[in-house]
Formats: structure tokens, sequence, C-alpha cells
């Protein structure tokens, strides 16, 4: 699909999408094509119960006369409440009602909106972002799907005033939405295709942008002493890597910001096995690494001026004769030795390696880690928010703010000394779980002993990284949660 800005005539073919606030007031361009069509879309609109509220949607066949198809009347709702992300799912909602109706182009008339001064172009930049993040599908494995059910939609206009303002404030921002869509591509992909060797070639495409990508094999790891990350695989047939990716937009001498991913591309549960049903959505449980990789292709992809460091731990958790006990002793990177009790609590086990070694090798300005760590966020949050643990309010509240920016909100849940205690072993330092109460939590403070007190915030993503149902801005399916919102975390705070 094309995405194109356009001078705001009328056009001479497809389907025509204008605008109508709440209480049915028309935009100037929808009252432009009323008058054009004799005054019918008025009529249209005392015959119907189209009221103007956002999202609302009448569709009147387009007279003769006019060269276009359909002309669709869209509720925006309240002028004043149109911020970015409404006019970015009102894009979505487009998307998602024209992509499979047989129509090869749509024409959106974006308009200056100025109770809540969105200019013009603005409005069209977001719609259109909108539109393509809707749009994105995974289709690469279906060969036999009926003509009607397949997207039909080749060219998305956005007709506005001055279509090269509009055309530059989409620039970067159609750069993030290919970082999204590279992280639902991987996120997506079935174990089978992704596993830590096939996913260390896809990561290396990012050099074409100018990422530097570094390699570890079980090798050096060893040598690292990564002793908890190699344990999770060791029952795989496929070798652990850790992914090293580096984008230096900004003074070298400037500490990087850091990200760090847990890639574990299958959890059976390994020997402490999960049920079999469901078993097939673990695919996705390196959901925190592709927004890693995501956010690293979005940054490099519209040259962010920001040093950032993506570390992604990748492993499968298979149960083999060669896979790690339950009860099991395992020595970390920092020294910290940790009984393994359950080796499907296998997560943080990859992720407290690649903490250590972001740290101890960059001396990052802070460490963000993403990952599907437990099925206990689902419970505490459910699919809205992902939630943050952390000891710095700074970050979390910038998090929060551009999560809510974003609509890929965060919620911050405690950690403290008393749940710290949940995860004393017997015989080890540690053990990788805590009981049956605060799972989340217990998976968090277990991953803070291994920051070594540098700034940290984790975000656990297990409710976020795949949705049963679509949204105004992603099929259902993976959501490439994470990129969109860390992308900007580091625009509004860490940027020259
Ligand atoms: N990848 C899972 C977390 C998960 C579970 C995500 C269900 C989404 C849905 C993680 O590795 C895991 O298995 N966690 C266990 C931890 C438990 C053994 C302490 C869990 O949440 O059940
Ligand atoms: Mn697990
Ligand atoms: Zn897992």
């Amino acid at each position: 699909m094309k995405i194109n800005f356009l001078k705001n005539a009328m056009p001479k073919k497809g389907d025509l999408v204008v605008f109508a606030y709440e209480n049915n007031r028309l935009s100037s361009f929808a009252k432009k094509v009323d008058t054009e069509m004799k005054g019918q879309l008025g009529r249209a609109l005392t015959a119907s119960r189209f009221k103007g509220k956002f999202g609302e949607f009448l569709s009147i066949p387009a007279p003769t006369g006019l060269n276009v198809n359909n002309v669709l009347l869209m509720g925006l709702g309240k002028p004043d409440e149109l911020k970015e992300l409404k006019l970015q799912q009102a894009g979505g909602k487009i998307m998602a009602r024209l992509m499979t109706s047989g129509e090869e182009e749509i024409s959106v008339a974006a308009e200056a909106i100025r109770k809540a001064e969105v200019s013009a172009d603005e409005a069209a930049a977001n719609i259109a972002y909108g539109a393509k993040l809707r749009r994105y599908r995974f289709d690469k494995y279906r060969t036999k799907e009926t003509e009607d059910k397949k997207p039909s939609v080749l060219a998305f206009n956005v007709l506005c005033s001055a279509p090269s303002k509009a055309e530059n404030l989409f620039a970067p921002m159609d750069k993030v939405a290919d970082g999204v869509i590279f992280a639902r591509d991987l996120v997506t992909e079935p174990g089978n295709v992704i596993y830590p060797e096939s996913y260390v070639e896809h990561i290396r495409e990012l050099s074409d942008l100018g990422v530097d990508v570094q390699v570890l094999g079980e090798d050096e790891m060893e040598e690292l002493g990564m002793g908890a990350l190699l344990g999770v695989g060791q029952g795989s047939a496929s070798e652990s890597h850790m992914v090293i990716m580096r984008w230096n937009g900004s003074d070298k001498k400037k500490a990087p910001l850091a990200f760090i991913g847990k890639g574990v591309t299958f959890d059976t549960g390994g020997i402490s096995l999960k049920p079999g049903a469901g078993m097939e959505d673990m695919k996705f449980d390196m959901g925190g690494s592709a927004s890693v990789v995501g956010l690293m292709k979005a940054l490099a992809g519209r040259k962010a001026k920001v040093n950032v460091i993506g570390v992604v731990g990748l492993v499968e958790n298979m149960p083999s004769g060669t896979a790690q006990r339950p009860g099991d002793v395992v020595t970390s990177m920092s020294g910290q030795t940790i009984e393994v009790i359950n080796t499907d609590a296998e997560g943080r086990l990859v992720l407290c390696d690649a903490l250590w070694y972001t740290q101890d090798r960059f001396k990052p300005k802070f460490m963000i880690d993403l990952a599907t760590l437990t099925g206990a966020i689902l419970v505490s949050l459910g699919q809205e928010y992902a939630g943050i643990f952390s000891d710095d309010d700074k970050l979390s509240e910038q998090l929060f703010k551009a999560g809510e920016e974003v609509g890929e909100g965060v919620w911050r849940l405690p950690i403290g000394p008393a749940y710290d205690e949940l995860i004393n072993s017997d015989i080890a330092d540690m053990k990788n779980i805590g009981g049956r109460y605060a799972g989340s939590i217990t998976a968090a403070q277990f991953l803070k002993r291994f920051t070594n007190d540098v700034p940290w915030v984790h975000i656990d993503i297990a409710g976020t990284a795949w949705k049963q149902k679509a949204s105004d801005l992603a099929e259902k399916g993976a959501t490439g949660y994470g990129v969109r919102l860390l992308d900007r975390f580091i625009r509004d705070n860490y940027e020259d």
C-alpha cells in the first residue's frame, strides 16, 4: 500500500472519507462535498442516526457527477479532544473499515482542527501513521485466501493544504511504524522459523541502517560466565546467542541509554513443562527482544540524535536429555548463584546475565528491560497496561507520560525489601521463583539484583505483546508494543 499526501481537491476515483464533529457539524471539506452532491450528504445525515461521535461512519454511494465511488462521513467527536493519538486512531479506523472492502484507493480529507490546535498537515501525517499501523497483516503463510478476504487498498491518499509539509512530518513516523512492523513480524513468526540462530540473521539486517550489530555465541558467553542464560538454552538444539546493537546518533562521549530484551524464541517451560493447551502462544516469548530490535530499527531509521544500546538474549527453552533440571544451581555472570527451582521461570535467568553484561560493558545512563516475563501480570493488569517496576520515580514518570501519548500505557507496581526476601534460597544466593504471591513483583526483585545499582526499569509485557482482539492501531495478534512507547520516551526526554 502506498501512502500519498495530495493537495485537497476532489479526488477522481476510489472512496472519499470526510469528517464531521459531534452534533453533526460538518468539516469544511465535507461541506464542499455536500454542495457538490446538491445537499445529499446533509439529507442522508438527517435520515440516519449518525451523530458525529468519534469513530461513527455513514457511507453513501456517490451520486452521478462525482467521480468517487462512495462518500464516507466519519465522526471525529469533540474537536478539543483531538490530539495526535486520536487522529492516528481515526486513520486506523478508516483503514479497518475499508481495507478489505474491494476498493483500491482511499482518499481522506484532513483539515486543521482549530480548538485542538492541530494543523491540517499534522492531522494528515497522524491519520496516515495510524492507517499504516492498522494496515499491517501477517499473510506470509496464507496460500488459499479467497479474493474477497484479501486486502484491496493499494493507495491511501491524505488530502491537505500543504502536502509536502505533511510528508515531512510523516517521514519519522513512517520509520517508527517500520520498527513496529518489524517487531510484529518477528513475534508472529513461529518457533520453527525464529529460533536463536535464525533470529540473529534477522537482526543483522539492521546494519544496513547504520546499527552496529555484534553477536556472542555460546563459547563467548561461557567465557564471560553467563551460566544463568546458558542454562536455559542448554536443552535446545539451537545455539543460544546474545546480540548487541548500537546506534550512535549523538556525541560519542555521552553515556548510552540501554534497552534489554527477553528473547526466548519458544518457551515450553523446559523440564517444568507447561500444559499443552495454549502452549503455541509461547512463540511470542521473544516479544521483549522484538521490541528492542524494533526500537533500534525505528531510531536508526529516523536518525535519532541519541546513543542507544540494545541487548537481547536469544534462547530456546526446551526439555531434553541435556536440559537443566529443577534444583540445578547456576552461577550468573555477576558471580551470584541461583537455584533453579522451576525451569519455566527462565526469562529472569536470561535477563539477569544480559543486564549484568550491559551495565558492566557500557556503563549506561540507565537500563530498561522488556520481557514477557510473568503470567501474573495478565492477572493484575490484563491486556491494557504493561507493568513497570522501578525505584526511579523520574524514569517511571517519563515512561507513564510517553505511554499516555502513544496509547501504550504502563502502570507502576511496587517493589521493595519485603518482596525481595521471598526469593532467598536455602542453598544458593537466590532461587528463581518466589511462590504463589506477587509473581510479577518477585520476578522484578530477582532482576533488580543484577542491575548493580544502575537506574533501571523493568517492563513486563506479557499482557500487551499479543492481543486477542484488534485495536484501532493493530490487527489482532502481535502488537509491537514498546516500540512506540520507547521511541516517544526517548524523543521527549533524551534526544539532543
Ligand atoms: N513466558 C512466561 C510468562 C507468560 C506466561 C507469558 C503466560 C504469557 C502468558 C514465563 O517464562 C513463565 O513461564 N513464567 C511463569 C513463572 C512461574 C513459573 C514462576 C509464569 O508466569 O507462570
Ligand atoms: Mn517460562
Ligand atoms: Zn518465558
